[in-house]
């Protein structure tokens, strides 16, 4: 850690302690339990219709895949992957995912945001993990290829004002210092090391989103902690 701050080379998602990522998956788990597929699905462009009727889904970056369960579960006729680089965090993710009952539509693949594998998804997810990653631009052009042609990329990131100063409140603290100490050195020891962090805002994230060639952008809900973003080519 002392080497990543006074080195600027960063910290990898794998060189943490384990308990980050068990940790990580209880902090946001509630979150997803309770506002995924009641609110966040719905508030996008006929996505619940889709995943109701059956859909392809990727959710990048998924960790211990929790976010990808709580899909799974509720959208039975649909096929789910929850991809990341981390393969610890996948094993952890195969294990829930046969504990709850729904191996079979979904499965668990380690692979990175820019090479994961497989074409016409309906709608890619990453939830929490954009601003971690070293190329979030290349990352989101990987999307758009892979993505259907009317494909929807769901971008889920903590919330953040687009000043600094707007941040100055619990929130932002605890988001901030997560952010100093996980996510932008995650970031600073990836490829580009674009070093977005927790608290990149809205404006920020549309101009990735942009650079990555989508067309179309905005914010399809909130909670007091999470901006939800939809992004369309
Ligand atoms: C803050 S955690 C979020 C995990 C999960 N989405 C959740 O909400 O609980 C960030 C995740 O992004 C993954 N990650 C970071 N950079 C990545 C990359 N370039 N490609 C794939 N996964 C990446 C990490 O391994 C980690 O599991």
């Amino acid at each position: 850690m002392q080497r990543a701050f006074t080195t600027g080379t960063g910290l990898g998602w794998h060189e943490h302690h384990p308990l980050l990522f068990s940790g990580t998956e209880r902090f946001f788990r509630a979150g997803y339990n309770a506002h995924l597929v009641p609110e966040w699905i719905p508030a996008l462009d006929g996505v619940d219709e889709r995943l109701r009727a059956g859909a392809k889904v990727g959710d990048v970056g998924c960790g211990f895949g929790t976010s990808t369960i709580v899909m799974a579960k509720a959208y039975p006729k649909s096929t789910f992957t929850g991809f990341d680089h981390h393969s610890k965090s996948i094993d952890t993710a195969r294990e829930k995912a046969r504990e709850v009952g729904v191996a079979d539509r979904v499965s668990f693949e380690t692979a990175g945001a820019k090479d994961y594998p497989g074409k016409g998804y309906d709608m890619v997810a990453f939830f929490d993990c954009l601003h971690d990653m070293g190329d979030p631009v290349g990352a989101g052009r990987h999307v758009r290829e892979t993505l259907a042609p009317d494909g929807t990329w769901l971008i889920v990131e903590p919330f953040a004002a687009d000043t600094v100063a707007e941040n100055m409140n619990p929130v932002g603290r605890v988001y901030y210092s997560a952010s100093a100490m996980v996510c932008t050195p995650c970031s600073l020891s990836q490829e580009v090391g674009l070093g977005l962090g927790a608290q990149a805002g809205e404006r920020r994230l549309r101009k990735v989103a942009e650079e990555a060639g989508f067309g179309h952008f905005r914010r399809a809900t909130q909670t007091p902690f999470n901006l939800v973003l939809e992004a369309r080519a």
